[in-house]
Formats: C-alpha cells, sequence, structure tokens
C-alpha cells in the first residue's frame, strides 16, 4: 500500500455493502438467532458451507434447540456428526450447549469475550456470533475476509504471525461500521467467497478495483501469500476386522487423548512405517485370542489427510468360530455397526464393504 494515499475505508465498506445487497446469498442459519449461529460457525470452522449444510440441517432436525442439545448423549452427537471430521468441534459444540441449558439457564453469551471464554470457540468464531448473533461490533477475520484485505491493500504483513494477524485485524476493524456490525461481516465474507475468489477472480465485474492494490499492480494472483506448507507426519494404522460364524465382530471406543476420541473402531495396531502389517503378526493375533482365525479379505488403503498429520488405514477381515470375551472390546452384530460413530476412514471402508462383510459369515463355518 501506498503510504502516501489516503485510504477511503468508509467508502470501501459503502462499496461492499452495496455489492451485498445486490448478491445476498440465502443460508438457512441467517438472522436465525443465537443457536443457529453457534451451530453454523461451529460446523463451518474447518468445513466449506456446501459441505456443512446437509449437517447443519441433520442438527436442527435432531436438535432443534441448545436444551435438546444439552440433554443429548455424547453418542448421538458424535454419530449426527459422523463424516464430517474434527471431532472435538462435536464434543465442544456438546459441552457448550450444557453450560448455556445447565449453568446459564438457557441464556447464550452475547459478548466477544464471553464466547472466547468457551472451549473450542478462538477469536474468528467469537467475532462471528457476538456480531450475527448480538450485533456486537467486532471484525471477522477468517479466510475470505483475509483474501479480500490481502488484494485491496496487499500489506506487507505475514498473515501466518502473530503480529501479521494483529496488522489485518487493524484493517477489518477500519472497515467495520459499528452500527451494521452482522450485515457487513456477513457482507464481506460472502463478497470473498462469492466475488473474490481464490482462483482466477472475475475482476471485470467488480466493483471495487478502482481500490484494489493486487488489480492495480496486476497482482491479484499473487494476494493472498501462500500458507507455508507443514510437514505432516504419517501414520500407518491397520485394523483386524475379525468376524465370526455369528456374524459379529468387535469394536472399542478410542479413549486416548489422539485424534478421532471416544469415536468408535476395529482392533488397531498402529505402525510407522507402510511395509510392517503387524497386525497379522503372531503376537498380535495371540493376545487378542485369535491366533487359529483365519485371515481374509485385505481391503485397498485408505488415506485421511489432517492438518498435522497423514493417517493410511488398511483393513484385515479374519474369520473364526466364536469372538471370545475380551473386556476391552464390544462383540456387536455386523448389521448393527452403522448404530456407532466411526471415524470416516472406517466408514468408508463400511459402505464399500459392508455386503461382502454381511455375507461372509455365511460361508464360514
Ligand atoms: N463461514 C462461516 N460462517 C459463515 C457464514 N455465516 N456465511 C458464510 N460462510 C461462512
Amino acid at each position: 500500500m501506498n503510504s502516501l494515499t489516503k485510504v477511503d475505508y468508509p467508502g470501501i465498506t459503502r462499496k461492499i455493502l452495496d455489492w451485498h445487497a445486490s448478491h445476498p446469498r440465502l443460508l438457512p442459519w441467517k438472522g436465525q438467532g443465537p443457536y443457529a449461529t453457534l451451530l453454523s460457525e461451529i460446523i463451518l470452522q474447518q468445513t466449506r458451507v456446501e459441505q456443512g449444510l446437509p449437517y447443519y440441517d441433520r442438527f436442527i432436525r435432531l436438535f432443534p434447540t441448545i436444551e435438546a442439545l444439552a440433554k443429548a448423549s455424547e453418542d448421538d452427537v458424535l454419530h449426527a456428526w459422523q463424516g464430517l471430521g474434527y471431532y472435538s468441534r462435536a464434543r465442544n459444540l456438546h459441552l457448550m450447549a450444557k453450560i448455556i441449558a445447565n449453568d446459564l439457564n438457557g441464556e447464550f453469551p452475547s459478548t466477544y469475550d464471553g464466547w472466547l471464554r468457551m472451549k473450542g470457540i478462538g477469536p474468528y468464531t467469537a467475532a462471528a456470533i457476538a456480531s450475527f448473533a448480538f450485533d456486537e461490533p467486532c471484525a471477522v477475520l477468517d479466510g475470505n475476509v483475509y483474501r479480500v484485505l490481502s488484494r485491496l491493500f496487499t500489506p506487507e504483513a505475514d498473515f501466518y504471525t502473530n503480529q501479521g494477524r494483529r496488522d489485518y485485524q487493524k484493517l477489518a476493524d477500519q472497515l467495520l461500521p459499528r452500527d451494521q456490525s452482522a450485515t457487513f461481516n456477513q457482507a464481506i465474507m460472502d463478497f470473498g467467497a462469492l466475488q473474490c475468489v481464490p482462483k482466477l477472480p472475475d475482476c471485470n465485474c467488480c466493483p471495487l478495483t478502482g481500490v484494489c492494490q493486487a488489480y492495480q499492480q496486476h497482482r491479484t494472483d499473487q494476494f493472498p501469500p501462500a500458507k507455508p506448507k507443514l510437514s505432516k507426519r504419517t501414520r500407518y494404522f491397520h485394523y483386524l476386522v475379525p468376524v465370526d460364524r455369528e456374524g459379529y465382530t468387535w469394536i472399542e471406543q478410542r479413549r486416548q487423548k489422539d485424534i478421532w476420541q471416544r469415536l468408535y473402531q476395529f482392533p488397531l495396531k498402529e505402525c510407522t512405517h507402510s511395509g510392517d502389517s503387524t497386525v497379522l503378526q503372531k503376537d498380535f493375533l495371540k493376545e487378542h485370542q485369535l491366533l487359529d482365525w483365519i485371515s481374509n479379505e485385505e481391503s485397498k488403503d485408505y488415506k485421511h489427510i489432517l492438518s498435522h498429520q497423514v493417517i493410511q488405514t488398511r483393513f484385515h477381515v479374519l474369520t473364526g468360530d466364536r469372538l471370545p470375551e475380551q473386556p476391552a472390546f464390544r462383540r456387536v452384530k455386523i448389521k448393527n455397526l452403522p448404530k456407532f460413530a466411526f471415524p470416516k476412514v472406517v466408514h468408508c471402508y463400511l459402505m464399500d464393504y459392508s455386503i461382502y462383510l454381511n455375507t461372509i459369515h455365511h460361508k464360514n463355518g
């Protein structure tokens, strides 16, 4: 940005508001009060709108009020969240529902600071809920807003540092009209999502080209600067899927402090290298009292990419007579597996192989 040029912040704000007035984006949670806002913002934390919409509909149908969500079992909440990933969001949402319904007598926090005290709520989400649901004057700064600000002002600041984030927040604060906080926040987010898109934005129909630094410098494609790449750890998960003569298998709930807490899974052997599928090695089978079981189908690999790690997963079916009692595992009928909440890779495996799993025990024995 040329420091000698005086930026017309109110003029930019007006143009974004005008653009929004003629490009309304209809989303079912807009203007529906704090519960709908909370639900949508938690769902959209690491999820695109198109992917989040069916989950929002499902949650509103299953748990229409904060009280209904507070009363639900954790298993039911995780089950409704199945497939969306980053399950700590669902656990935090459930915890917030209990705090609001039980400790705060159903009164939602109405301020930025009040929301920030809740587990699972960061600066963006606190600003979004406080402004959308209570019209508090706090500017939101999410990926869409970052892109718009970066192109408009081409600041030196590095968004991926604390200082850079503060500099961007100042720009967002400068644009926010204090008496139209909800409308403006929604407008600039929608402007980023629909007009100032990441790749090949159609600047020919953009109302801001006259004030957009990136456009004026023919450098739209260089903004925003890319996020530095994290190196990710790869983990190899080998699941044993034992199917007995009566059509039962074993599942357990993940309890350790790790990904997928409290979701269900089959007996797991984790390896550090791709080659060593120790799952079928004798000591692992012996530990599970499955030494004399017969090895069957091995699945294709399922890959799950998280922010800090990559999980490579393979499933190994074993068949045998009757699963022994083991305190760590629940013996459940294959056909009842859909009642449980599984990590996405397990869910995908079950979708691909459920017919096979449901019939294999007939051939066996
Ligand atoms: N992403 C997060 N919150 C959103 C909202 N209210 N509208 C559009 N995209 C969003």
